[in-house]
């Protein structure tokens, strides 16, 4: 990937910031190693007083001892001014998604070399394709019609979405995302961006003038992108968010043996004709030798069975269709219908919901879908009043044919024996357990 384009705002913004700790005025790291903005972001990110409800942090719903992912036994969290409005999608972990690239759609195979994770900026994006609905639609229905597109064959050519935060990419660096939950009516529920700029001027004047000039507290905007700013330089700088310490990241760097289901699981994990999950979760260090992040940033259509645990899902009419809505507003084509980012698989096994809808609570479950969705669909979905099995039932059908058919182990007809047995899937399992950070010999 190049660079286009003069200095941005956050590259002026990191020089004015330079200027004034060379001036002594900013102190340039705390005891921990974070720079001041960063610890002032630290305090922000625990602080519920800029929410509505005056009860709700980011770390409310990013609990930082679940490696800032959610609470255990919660699907999707209540927030706003009552706390009483339930979300829509499951927490993500926030851990290493300071390295995720900015949303793009760009060939196929640029994809490795993009794994190579230029690391997100804080607050500007870096891409080489600059993402607009028209280039959307097209290149979408390439990457989704032509069975070239599976990741195991020839994908010279094809276009694909990949990168951005959220479940649907919609958000382009840390510091853009950070006022989706502050402004969100079901999570912090601040009104508007002036409400917004109250409540952080309240808390957080002094600091902000301190470090960015007294003049931004007397503009809303950049009041509101100043403290979003704090908080996307806490989750890049604190080493908390990306420690690679998991057993796992011990084994790549021959400290550490995996027990025989471990690296049973592992074979399982990368083998084309069985778990297949390497191909897009990424499990190798890349070319500069930085250790994998367990996904490829990409979208898929995986049709995951609805949660009818989530409260919006008892309206029959609604459907969560990912990058292409409704919580993402710029990607409204028919061939965007149903796709989500690949997540990191870093610290799953800590995790007590899995998919964008929770729609399994258990590890095995989730990693069983995968074996049995075309071949077992009745263990996979409901049946409906006449008997029938609803495959597919969180995607309305006119959406189907985006359903990744081509990607093993999911390239597999009803009838056709699973690519995993129970106990493969076991093994796949205990291989999960091995990326969980905070590992000790
Ligand atoms: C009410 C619970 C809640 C609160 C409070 C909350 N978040 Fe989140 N966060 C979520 C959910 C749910 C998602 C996924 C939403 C989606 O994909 O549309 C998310 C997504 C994110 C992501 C993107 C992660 C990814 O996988 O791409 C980041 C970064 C993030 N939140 C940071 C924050 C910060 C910073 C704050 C505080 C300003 C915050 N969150 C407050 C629930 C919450
Ligand atoms: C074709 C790409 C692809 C392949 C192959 C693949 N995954 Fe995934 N994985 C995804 C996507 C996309 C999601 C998110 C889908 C969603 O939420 O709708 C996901 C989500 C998950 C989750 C849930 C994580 C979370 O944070 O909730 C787990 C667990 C998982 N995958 C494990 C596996 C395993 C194990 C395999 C191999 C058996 C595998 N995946 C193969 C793309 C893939």
């Amino acid at each position: 990937m190049t660079r286009r384009g003069g200095p941005t705002l956050s590259g002026r913004r990191a020089v004015a910031l330079a200027g004034l700790i060379l001036a002594g005025v900013v102190p340039a790291a705390d005891a921990d190693g974070l720079s001041a903005v960063a610890t002032l972001g630290r305090q922000m990110f625990f602080d519920p007083s800029l929410s509505a409800s005056g009860a709700m942090s980011c770390a409310f719903c990013h609990d930082p001892a679940n490696h800032y992912g959610p609470q255990a036994g919660v699907v999707v969290e209540q927030g706003g001014p009552g706390m009483d409005r339930p979300g829509f999608r499951t927490v993500p972990s926030l851990a290493y998604k300071s390295l995720t690239p900015p949303f793009s759609i760009g060939p196929e195979n640029a994809t490795s070399e993009a794994a190579e994770a230029l690391p997100m900026q804080i607050a500007e994006t870096t891409d080489t394709v600059p993402f607009s609905p028209a280039t959307a639609i097209t290149k979408l229905v390439i990457a989704n019609r032509a069975p070239a597109a599976a990741k195991s064959g020839d994908t010279s050519g094809n276009m694909v979405a990949r990168g951005g935060l959220f479940w649907d990419g919609r958000a382009q660096t840390l510091q853009d995302q950070a006022e989706g939950p502050l402004l969100s009516p079901f999570e912090m529920a601040n009104a508007d961006i002036p409400t917004l700029a109250a409540r952080i001027r309240a808390a957080y004047g002094k600091p902000l003038g301190r470090f960015f000039g007294d003049q931004i507290l007397k503009d809303d905007r950049m009041t509101v992108d100043e403290a979003a700013y704090a908080l996307a330089r806490f989750q890049t700088e604190d080493p908390s968010f990306h420690p690679f310490s998991s057993k796992y990241d011990a084994w790549l760097a021959g400290k550490a043996t995996l027990t025989e289901a471990e690296a049973r699981g592992r074979a399982l994990f990368d083998d084309p004709k069985k778990g297949n999950c390497a191909a897009c979760h990424l499990d190798r260090p890349d070319a500069t030798g930085k250790p994998p992040l367990f996904t490829d940033f990409e979208f898929e259509a995986l049709a995951v069975p609805r949660n009818p645990a989530i409260p919006a899902n008892a309206d029959p009419a609604y459907h969560d269709l990912g990058l292409c809505g409704p919580l993402r507003k710029d990607a409204p084509q028919a061939a965007n219908c149903g796709l989500f980012k690949t997540p990191t698989l870093r610290n799953v096994a800590t995790r007590g919901v899995f998919f964008h809808n929770g729609a399994y609570t258990k590890l095995s479950d989730a990693v069983e879908f995968y074996a049995l969705r075309d071949t077992r669909p009745a263990r996979i979905y409901p049946r409906g009043p006449d008997g029938t099995v609803e495959a597919y039932n969180d995607l309305p059908p006119q959406y189907r044919g985006n359903i990744d058919r081509t990607d093993a182990p999911l390239n597999r007809r009803a009838g056709d024996p699973p690519a995993l047995t129970e106990a493969e899937a076991g093994d796949i399992v205990a291989f999960l357990n091995t990326l969980t950070d905070g590992w000790h010999p």
